[in-house]
């Protein structure tokens, strides 16, 4: 057992990070186990969980097992969590009880719980005292590691909790099974050293870590190969790729040698406005194989706010910033994220935000209230709002964000557009997918042209989406 310790995921020491190339392995014992057997795996929160989860599902399949889309025909249950905020929590335990539910009748189902939520000191010490039937924990340092794990669990029939606050190293080659055959997600680094004082992550997914460039670009190299259209780089903080990595190598070259492997849509997220340089945007400007594209955490447009969530720019560095990449990279789409109600927020400090999205008028923007993550400095905070007035500022923020993603989405009526046709729709004879812009748009389309870049007239507008045609010409 190795259970995870909030005082050990603070550390940050300067030993050089380890590339481990050959620490996944499946004991042949192992490897039949799960013929004729299912797995069933709920995932919440980022695309770097979703990534995860494409790892797990790969692993499992190396031993045998098979997936189902119905929990309630699994032999293994697994749920890969996140942390980010408070509600996670209530989501995790409430699924729980429908899996103790299928448990009591038939005790032979494995439950697991891994993700950020793993990596947790409180939840795991709930999970060890009131949780006890819950067979498998492992946290996001060693899914590679999970044969094991399960064996362990199998054999001696009783709680396996393998989660390591360590502050992290590279694994490759581990399998994936990737949910799309046109678009894939490719990490590009691991952990976040920026530790802004609202957020759970650099402590859940440890020191940040770049991958060697050679692996990457092998790993898009064979995508491309194998007919994948789209590639989108991940990172919590992209735009820091390579600073840990003891050569001269930024994100900036990091995105041109991608491009150069000459596949159609490059994206990356996320970026950190404190490390977006002119050089990376250059580098945009010039390969028009990089998607126009950027979403941009804001979190708050109150100088004194962004100070205290550590954020390490002003308000006008960030409209600066914004300003920039409109005027150099053409057509550009800018998102954000937002946090209202941070501890000690005034009404002016709130109005400095909305300032903000009326000056930038983002194409959409993820809006959130503070929720106080257990270890972090901003839980120490003095929380002086009621959750009426919380709730308020959320309501009038959406107010002004969805004026401006309609308004956004407006200029596109009757426009023709790139659209990389990625699946079906709900909506019925019609397929889905993105502009460069990463706008959504349903399309009526044969389903012939699923994987298919084509050129598409847009015929409606909605808030969150866009209808259209076929078009012949661009
Ligand atoms: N409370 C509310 N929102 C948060 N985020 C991160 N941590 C918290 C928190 N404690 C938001 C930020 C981040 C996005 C992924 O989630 O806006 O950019
Ligand atoms: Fe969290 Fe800040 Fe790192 Fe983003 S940059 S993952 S918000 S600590």
């Amino acid at each position: 057992m190795n259970l995870p310790s909030l005082k050990q995921a603070k550390i940050r020491g300067k030993e050089d990070i380890k590339i481990i190339d050959n620490d996944y392995v499946i004991p042949n014992s192992m490897k039949l186990i799960g013929k004729g057997k299912h797995y069933f795996i709920k995932t919440y929160g980022c695309q770097m969980n979703v990534h995860d989860s494409e790892n797990i599902k790969a692993i499992l399949e190396d031993m045998s097992y098979s997936e189902t889309l119905n929990m309630e025909d699994a032999d293994i249950i697994i749920l890969n969590t996140c942390a980010i905020r408070e509600n996670a929590h209530n989501k995790m335990f409430g699924f729980l009880g429908r899996v103790k539910h299928l448990k009591e009748s038939n005790p032979n189902i494995i439950c697991g719980i891994c993700g950020c939520m793993a990596q947790e000191e409180v939840i795991v010490d709930e999970l060890k005292s009131k949780y006890k039937w819950v067979d498998i924990v492992f946290g996001t340092h060693n899914i590679h590691k999970l044969p094991f794990i399960l064996k362990e669990s199998m054999e001696n029939k009783h709680q396996e909790i393998e989660v390591y606050s360590i502050e992290g190293d590279v694994y490759e080659n581990i399998p994936v099974k990737r949910d799309s055959k046109y678009k894939a997600w490719v990490n590009i680094m691991y952990g976040c050293d920026k530790f802004c004082t609202y957020c759970i992550v650099p402590y859940t997914r440890g020191k940040q870590r770049s991958r060697l460039p050679k692996d990457i670009i092998r790993e898009v190299e064979k995508l491309y190969k194998d007919g994948y259209k789209e590639v989108t780089l991940l990172g919590q903080n992209v735009n820091a790729y390579g600073k840990d990595l003891n050569i001269d190598y930024t994100m900036s070259d990091l995105l041109k040698d991608v491009a150069l492997t000459g596949i159609d849509r490059v994206r990356f997220i996320t970026s950190h406005p404190w490390d977006f340089n002119d050089k990376m945007i250059d580098t945009i400007c010039e390969y028009p194989n990089i998607m126009p594209y950027i979403h941009l955490p804001l979190q708050s447009g109150s100088d004194r706010i962004l100070k205290l969530m550590g954020r390490r720019y002003t308000k006008e560095e960030y409209i600066t910033l914004f300003n920039k990449l409109k005027s150099k990279i053409k057509n550009c789409a800018i998102t954000t994220d937002i946090i209202v109600a941070f501890p000690t927020e005034s009404e002016e400090d709130f109005n400095e935000t909305l300032d903000v999205v009326n000056t930038c008028k983002f194409d959409s923007a993820f809006t959130f209230i503070f929720s106080k993550r257990a270890g972090t400095p901003a839980a120490l905070m003095e929380d002086n709002l009621t959750e009426e007035e919380k709730n308020s500022r959320l309501y009038r923020l959406n107010e002004v964000v969805n004026k401006y993603a309609n308004l956004s989405n407006q200029r596109y009526l009757n426009k023709t557009v790139k659209v990389l046709l990625e699946d079906y729709s709900d909506k019925e004879g019609y397929l889905m997918g993105y502009t460069d812009t990463m706008k959504l748009v349903n399309v009526k389309a044969d389903k012939k042209y699923l994987g298919e870049i084509v050129d598409v007239k847009i015929t409606m507008i909605k808030t969150w989406s866009m209808d259209g045609i076929l078009s012949k010409k661009v």
